[in-house]
């Protein structure tokens, strides 16, 4: 029953790539922004954040086109239509999130004229001299793109949970490689 199948490998390869890069990067830089004070600690680690973000929108690049030509599999199991809605919901906001999220901290340091080293294989250029209206705009498009991801992630994770916990479908199971 195709319900039943599997993800194919590179959308799981993708996902779970992916998932753990953007977890790992909205922990961090809620770190950075939240706890961590000025300085040059501070500023190595906030390179060290925008290198693997630049990484990660390349990446995003290939996935969302990956899943834009291949689209998506129906749903594992029969469900409330809001539960489907909200799951699709979910998913294409993740999907946003994944290049609008690196997209938006490129485009904060561009403008405040801060080049970013990707661990010494490329620079991504930016301005000359710093346009702080740009500048601050993209950076508060980025925090608040990373309250909005952190909202739509709590949400597909109680799904995913209730779906293999409560309802016991096969919708874990099958981006794990296992239905
Ligand atoms: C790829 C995915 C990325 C994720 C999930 C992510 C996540 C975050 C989060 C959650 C914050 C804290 C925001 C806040 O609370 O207001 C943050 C801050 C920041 N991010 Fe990112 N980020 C990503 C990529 C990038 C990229 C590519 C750059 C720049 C090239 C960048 C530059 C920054 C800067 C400069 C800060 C501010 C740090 C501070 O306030 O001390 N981020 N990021
Ligand atoms: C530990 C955390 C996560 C778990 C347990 C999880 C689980 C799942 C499961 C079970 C599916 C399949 C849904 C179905 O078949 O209908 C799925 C799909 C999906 N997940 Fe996650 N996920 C996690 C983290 C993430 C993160 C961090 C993102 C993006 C930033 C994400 C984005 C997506 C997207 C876009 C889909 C739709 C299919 C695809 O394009 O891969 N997930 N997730």
């Amino acid at each position: 029953m195709r319900a039943q199948q599997n993800w194919d490998g590179l959308s799981r390869i993708n996902h779970w790539v992916l998932a753990v890069m953007m977890i790992g990067m909205l922990v961090f830089g809620v770190y950075l922004h939240e706890f961590m004070p000025r300085g040059p600690e501070k500023a190595a680690l906030i390179g060290v954040h925008k290198a693997v973000g630049v990484l990660i929108f390349f990446l995003a690049l290939w996935r969302v086109g990956y899943r834009l030509v291949r689209g998506f599999l129906p749903d594992a199991a029969p469900m409330a239509r809001w539960q489907s809605v909200s799951a699709k919901l979910a998913h294409w906001g993740l999907l946003a999130s994944v290049v609008l999220m690196p997209l938006t901290g490129m485009l904060g340091s561009y403008f405040g004229a801060r080049p970013v080293d990707v661990f010494g294989m490329f620079t991504m250029p930016a301005v000359e001299i710093a346009n702080a209206d740009p500048a601050g705009m993209f950076m508060g498009l980025h925090g608040g793109f990373a309250k909005l991801t952190i909202f739509l992630l709590l949400l597909h994770l109680a799904g995913a949970l209730k779906h293999h916990l409560v309802d016991r479908d096969a919708t874990l199971k099958r981006m794990l490689g296992r239905a």
